[in-house]
């Protein structure tokens, strides 16, 4: 694996679908062994995906599919990781929960994806007050455009199934523009990467952050990139 070659021996990749208990059990007796006994210091649920459809005619199963990846599938993983975040005796570890600015707004045709990102902001939120008492932070950072892959994978093919459904044209414009405009006024992906290590670090991390582009370039600010604490 690139990974794994790269970053050498004290890198342990752990590859599991977050929608398979079976998977994410075998992942988390993997990690025990590995730990062997120390404490994890954070654990980060950034699988993602995001489903496009006009929400008039998304089948429920892309929903469903949605729903499992985004806030089903990040609650197995705590589950089953956190006796490791946690140990007796321990200084416990945290969780980051990466959200999205749709979390708590929306864009149009991508109501699955924001469904799922309201539900696990609120999933995060319980946590929270239910683990305070453990001393377990539980930190969702929400981020606005960043270059990855999820924008290539929003391929020609996901929007034919609404070509008679009156909103296709829409559709059409809406892939065009995350082609152009979005992923051209993305944040990098070091640029975030930056900022999300600063969080990772942080002793004291806020709640909630949301990472978003500079709308302007600033002259003496290197990071082009916003952080609004809650
Ligand atoms: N990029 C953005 O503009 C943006 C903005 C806000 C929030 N986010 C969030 O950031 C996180 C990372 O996304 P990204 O932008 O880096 O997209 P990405 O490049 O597509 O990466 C998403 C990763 O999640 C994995 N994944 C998807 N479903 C999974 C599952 N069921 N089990 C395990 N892994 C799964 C994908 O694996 P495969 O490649 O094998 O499918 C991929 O490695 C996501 O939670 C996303 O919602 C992204």
């Amino acid at each position: 694996m690139e990974l794994a070659v790269a970053l050498g021996s004290q890198f342990r990749p752990l590859v599991f679908d977050v929608c398979k208990q079976e998977e994410i059990d075998r992942a988390a007796a993997e990690l025990g062994e590995a730990l062997a006994g120390a404490p994890l210091a954070a654990l980060v649920n950034n699988a993602g995906s995001a489903e496009i459809g006009p929400l008039l005619h998304v089948a429920p199963e892309s929903l469903r599919r949605q729903l499992d990846t985004l806030v089903v599938g990040q609650l197995r993983v705590i589950q089953s990781f956190f006796p490791y975040l946690a140990p007796e005796g321990a200084a416990p570890g945290r969780i980051i929960n990466i959200s999205s600015v749709s979390g708590v707004g929306i864009n149009r045709f991508f109501g699955c994806y924001a469904a799922g990102k309201h539900g696990l902001e609120g999933l995060t939120k319980t946590l929270r007050d239910e683990l305070t008492a453990r001393g377990v932070r539980v930190v969702v950072i929400a981020p606005g455009n960043i270059a990855t892959d999820i924008w290539p994978k929003q391929t020609d093919t996901l929007i034919e199934p609404y070509s008679d459904s009156g909103y296709y044209p829409e559709l059409v414009k809406t892939l065009h523009q995350i082609r152009t405009n979005t992923v051209k006024n993305a944040m990098s992906v070091e640029e975030f990467c930056e900022v999300f290590y600063a969080i990772f670090r942080n002793g004291k991390p806020a709640d909630r952050y949301t990472v978003v582009k500079k709308r302007r370039r600033r002259f003496l600010s290197r990071l082009r990139v916003r952080v609004i604490e809650g």
